[in-house]
């Protein structure tokens, strides 16, 4: 399925293999886009390419790039139960970081999710440390629901 997701500054295109690159790879090994990352810290094209695929195979998951004049990031609406979803985003470019295009990528992301998959309910939870993810999930009208040691818990219903 070749799926485009348009808005005015970022587009969200379904994930493919075209997607798994080096630089997707070297994204992941900067500790700055892996600093509050759960999963371990020692990626390999084999293990980002496993997970791609995984999600791109995946029925639970909608897995997208993150693009603008090229691909900077990644956005995952997943895994999906009835009419909730969690989230989750990355923008490994770091030059891309500070301008508003996670926020955008989140919108669009956020209008999908309840306008076309009619879901009602997003999820997810943020290292509260992660001040920029924090306020880009604030600012897109999520609320903190608990806080459990270094996480804070957040939804939002439609
Ligand atoms: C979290 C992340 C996606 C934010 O990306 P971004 O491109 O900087 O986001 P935006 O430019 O849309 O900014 C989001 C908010 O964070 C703020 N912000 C951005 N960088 C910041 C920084 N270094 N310090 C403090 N606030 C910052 C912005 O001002 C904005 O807040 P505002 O809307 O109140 O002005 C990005 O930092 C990232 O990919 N981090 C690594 C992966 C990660 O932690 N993902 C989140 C897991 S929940």
């Amino acid at each position: 399925m070749n799926l485009i997701i348009q808005g005015d500054r970022v587009e969200l295109h379904l994930f493919n293999e075209n997607f798994i690159t080096p630089d997707y790879l070297s994204w992941m090994l900067s500790p700055k886009v892996n600093k509050y990352l759960e999963s371990k810290k020692e990626y390999t094209m084999n293990c980002i390419s496993k997970y791609a695929q995984g999600l791109i195979d995946s029925d639970e998951d909608l897995f997208f790039a993150i693009v603008t004049d090229r691909h900077i990031g990644n956005i995952r609406l997943g895994p999906i139960y009835n009419t909730t979803a969690f989230v989750g985003i990355l923008i490994g470019d770091v030059r891309y970081h500070g301008q508003g295009l996670a926020g955008g990528a989140v919108k669009l992301l956020i209008d999908f999710a309840f306008n076309i998959m009619m879901l009602q309910q997003l999820k997810l939870h943020v290292v509260a440390d992660n001040v920029p993810a924090v306020k880009l999930w604030e600012r897109n009208n999520f609320k903190a629901v608990s806080r459990i040691g270094k996480f804070i818990y957040m939804e939002l219903c439609k």
